[in-house]
């Protein structure tokens, strides 16, 4: 499938997507880490690292094998404890704080053992809501989100991107502050792959959610960010942070537009000098 047909899949799939852009971001950041200190035996992945991400941004995170991707969004999500630091969302900590994490391994992610609508339905059985208004809650995402997909399906049943669909939505029916994906495209194949970054994207631009999203492909990094934030080695230090201008909804075209086609040969640059160390 060509890159116009999956997008025009992707179209076909969700509701139309609104033409302006999301709102301004607010001017404060959404999320602070302040003196993050982390290592691994003797590897010291970040040593008194500092980081704000901004509200309603999509901030992609790009950078060498190993230089700690993951360990940052682990962290700032909770799920690994930092040495030393401090990460506030609003001022406020993340037990405060409502938050998706979308998984790489979409497999492994979803219970199988439950039809698609009951793994979105899932989280919100530790909301103290009503059976109604868990239903409310999925009927409005899956209209929103304009998703065409038999829900009463188990996941085996299901493709690999509609399943990693499914755990997106199953991120979002909690109606996070943030929503964190480390690499949720890689296990798919690339016609897939280009029709959830489409999904993904209609996602951000119906809900505003800040996103965080690690990947491994810079071409995708930038397609889907405001921001990119670029990491060097050990211990990890901002290398640059660089805004992506192109307006939304961003299609086929915008890979060969001047302006992104520029801030991938900056990132590339900056990318091979951190790997060559110069
Ligand atoms: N549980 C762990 N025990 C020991 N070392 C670890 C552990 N987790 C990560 N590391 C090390 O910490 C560093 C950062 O790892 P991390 O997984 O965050 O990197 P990454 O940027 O996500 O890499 P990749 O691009 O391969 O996904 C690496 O050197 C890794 O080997
Ligand atoms: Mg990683």
């Amino acid at each position: 499938m060509t890159v116009e047909k999956a997008a025009t899949a992707a179209a076909a799939n969700m509701a139309p997507l609104p033409s302006a852009a999301p709102a301004a971001p607010d001017a404060r950041p959404h999320i602070t880490v302040r003196g993050l200190s982390k290592r691994f035996g003797a590897t010291v992945v970040y040593d008194k690292f500092d980081l704000d991400i901004p509200r309603g941004r999509f901030v992609s995170v790009f950078g060498p094998n190993g230089c700690g991707k993951s360990t940052l969004i682990n962290i700032i999500a909770g799920l690994l404890p930092a040495d030393e630091g401090e990460i506030l969302f609003d001022g406020k900590t993340l037990r405060q704080t409502n938050f998706g994490y979308v998984f790489q391994n979409y497999r492994e992610a979803l219970f199988p053992w439950l039809r698609s609508i009951d793994n979105i339905r899932y989280p919100l059985k530790f909301f103290n809501l009503s059976k109604a208004e868990q239903r409310n809650r999925v009927d409005r995402l899956v209209e929103h989100l304009g998703v065409k997909i038999d829900l009463n399906r188990y996941p085996y049943q299901l493709s690999g991107g509609q399943q990693q669909l499914i755990s997106i939505m199953r991120s979002l029916v909690i109606e996070p502050e943030v929503l964190f994906l480390d690499e949720p495209f890689s296990a798919l194949d690339y016609e897939m792959t280009l029709f959830m970054r489409d999904q993904l994207q209609a996602v951000f631009l119906e809900t505003g959610t800040t996103m965080v999203f690690v990947s491994h492909d810079l071409e995708e990094a930038i397609y889907l960010a405001d921001d990119v934030l670029l990491l060097s080695r050990g211990p990890a230090r901002i290398a640059d942070y660089v805004t992506v201008r192109n307006p939304r909804p961003r299609t086929a075209e915008t890979l060969s537009d001047s302006d992104f086609v520029q801030v991938k040969a900056h990132c590339l640059d900056v990318f091979q000098r951190l790997v060559r160390g110069s």
